[in-house]
C-alpha cells in the first residue's frame, strides 16, 4: 500500500468497482474511481480467470488514471455461496492470582472458540468477536482488567472455500497488485449503509447484487448471522428476457427504466414497445406483464430471505428492520414488497456520504466498494478490522505486520 493511500476493489458478479482514497488523519477522501463490467464471475465465484483479470485491470487502471496515482496493493471484497458464517463460543479459566483478566486469558478463550475442525478445503477469513461474559454474567466487548474465574467469548467466524478465495486473490495479483486483505461483501456493505444505532438495536442487511443476495444480521453492535443466497437481480432480468422474449440487454433496460414490483399500480392498458429477440421486429406488450414477471421473481427471492429471518428466531431483536442495498435494491417497490413478505420495516440503504473529489454516485450498487474503504481504514487506524470494534490481540498484531490475518498467511 502506498503511504496514505487506501484502495478497495469490489469484485462483483456484474461489475468491478475500484475506489482509491487518500488517508487524511483518521479519515479519508476519495480521489479516484473505476467501474468496469465484470466478466468471469458467476454468482460471486470466479469461473474464468482470464476474463476476471481483464475486468479487474480495466477497473483499477481507470481508478488510477482518475486519482493520478499508481496502486500496488488493495483490499478486496469476496462473496459467493462458498462464504459461510457460523457462531462459536469458547471459554477459559482465568489464571492470575487476583482473578484479573489479562491478554493471555482473552487469547485462550479465543483459541478455544476457534479450535473446531474446519470443513475440508475451507479457511477462516474473519473472526468477529460478538462479546465476552465473565462467570456467565453480563456482556462486555472489553473484558481486560475485570475480575472473575471464568471467561467466555462468542465469535462469528466467516469461512470461505480456499480455492474460491485463491482464485480472487490470483486474479488481483495477476494485475500486478498485492492483496492487503479480503473482506466478506456484506461486512463491507454494512460499513457503508448501516448506522451504529441500527447495528446496536438489531438490523438485517440485505445486499442484492447481480448474482447473489448477501445477508447479515447485526445486534448489540456485532454481526450475529451471515449467509449468501445464490440469487440476485440478474435472475429478474433473465425471467423478463425469457417471459417477454427479448434480449438480456433489453430486459435489463426494461427492468431498470420501467420495472416495478407492483403490477396493480400501473395503468392496466399501458403498452410497452419492445424489439423481439432474434428478428429485432418491433412489438408491443402489456406493461403489467413486465411487472408481473418482476413481482413473481422478487417474491421468490424475498421468500428465501424470509427463511433466513425465521431461522434466526429473534424477530423481536430486529427492531430497526431490514436495509436493502446493492444495485438490486434500486428496483421500484422492492423495499415495500420486502416489508410485506418479511413483516419488518424496510428501507433502501444508500452509502453514507464520504469526502470525495470525484463524481462517484453514492448509490446502493457502490455500497460494497465504499464500505470496503471504511473497513480498510479501521484496519489501518487500529490494526483491528473485525467490524465488531473488539480487540483481537493476535489478529491485530498480525495485521500490523502487514497480513490480513494469521490464518490467512499462505495466500496473501
Ligand atoms: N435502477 C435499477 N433498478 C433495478 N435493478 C437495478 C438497477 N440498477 C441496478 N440494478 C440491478 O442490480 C444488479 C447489480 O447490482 P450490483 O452492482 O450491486 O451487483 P454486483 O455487486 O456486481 O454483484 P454481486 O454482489 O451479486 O456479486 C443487477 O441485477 C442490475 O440489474
Ligand atoms: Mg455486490
Amino acid at each position: 500500500m502506498k503511504k496514505g493511500t487506501l484502495v478497495g476493489v469490489d469484485v462483483g458478479t456484474t461489475k468491478i468497482c475500484s475506489v482509491i482514497a487518500r488517508v487524511e488523519q483518521e479519515d479519508f477522501r476519495i480521489s479516484g474511481v473505476g467501474v468496469s463490467p465484470s466478466a468471469g464471475l458467476k454468482k460471486g465465484v470466479v469461473v474464468n480467470l482470464t476474463e476476471t483479470i481483464e475486468s479487474v485491470r480495466r477497473s483499477l487502471e481507470q481508478a488510477e488514471r482518475d486519482a493520478q496515482v499508481g496502486v500496488d496493493s488493495v483490499f478486496v471484497s469476496v462473496g459467493g455461496v462458498h462464504v459461510q458464517g457460523l457462531n462459536r463460543s469458547g471459554k477459559t479459566e482465568i489464571r492470575s492470582k487476583t482473578g484479573e483478566i489479562g491478554k493471555e486469558d482473552v487469547s485462550r478463550a479465543l483459541a478455544d472458540a476457534n479450535s473446531m475442525q474446519l470443513p475440508r478445503d475451507y479457511e477462516v477469513i474473519h473472526m468477529l468477536t460478538q462479546g465476552f461474559t465473565v462467570d456467565g454474567q453480563g456482556h462486555t466487548k472489553d473484558p481486560l482488567g475485570l475480575v472473575g474465574r471464568r471467561l467466555s467469548v462468542n465469535l462469528h467466524l466467516v469461512l470461505n472455500a480456499s480455492a474460491a478465495l485463491q482464485n480472487v486473490v490470483n486474479a488481483v495479483n495477476k494485475v500486478g497488485v498485492s492483496v492487503n486483505g479480503v473482506v466478506m461483501q456484506q461486512l463491507a456493505s454494512a460499513e457503508a449503509v448501516l448506522t451504529e444505532d441500527e447495528k446496536e438495536l438489531g438490523v438485517i442487511l440485505l445486499d442484492i447484487g447481480g448474482g447473489t443476495t448477501d445477508f447479515a444480521f447485526y445486534r448489540l453492535g456485532s454481526i450475529r448471522e451471515s449467509a449468501v443466497l445464490p440469487i440476485g437481480g440478474d435472475l429478474v432480468t433473465k425471467d423478463i428476457a425469457i417471459g417477454l422474449k427479448v434480449t438480456l440487454e433489453e430486459a435489463e433496460r426494461l427492468k431498470k427504466d420501467q420495472g416495478t414490483v407492483f403490477p396493480e399500480r400501473v395503468d392496466p392498458e399501458a403498452m410497452l414497445e419492445i424489439r423481439e429477440i432474434g428478428t429485432g421486429r418491433p412489438r408491443t406488450l402489456l406493461y403489467q406483464d413486465l411487472c408481473r414477471v418482476i413481482q413473481a421473481r422478487c417474491q421468490e427471492i424475498l421468500l428465501e430471505v424470509r427463511k433466513l429471518v425465521d431461522g434466526i428466531h429473534m424477530r423481536r431483536e430486529m427492531l430497526t428492520g431490514v436495509v436493502l442495498t446493492g444495485g438490486g435494491a434500486l428496483l421500484d417497490g422492492l423495499a415495500e414488497q420486502a416489508e410485506e413478505i418479511l413483516e419488518i420495516p424496510a428501507r433502501v440503504g444508500y452509502p453514507m456520504p464520504m469526502e470525495s473529489e470525484k463524481d462517484l454516485a453514492f448509490d446502493p450498487s457502490h455500497a460494497t466498494a465504499l464500505g470496503l474503504l471504511r473497513y480498510a481504514l479501521q484496519m489501518h487506524n487500529t490494526g483491528s478490522g473485525n467490524g465488531a470494534g473488539t480487540m483481537l490481540p493476535e489478529l491485530a498484531r498480525a495485521r500490523r505486520g502487514g497480513l490480513m490475518n494469521w490464518f490467512f498467511r499462505k495466500i496473501t
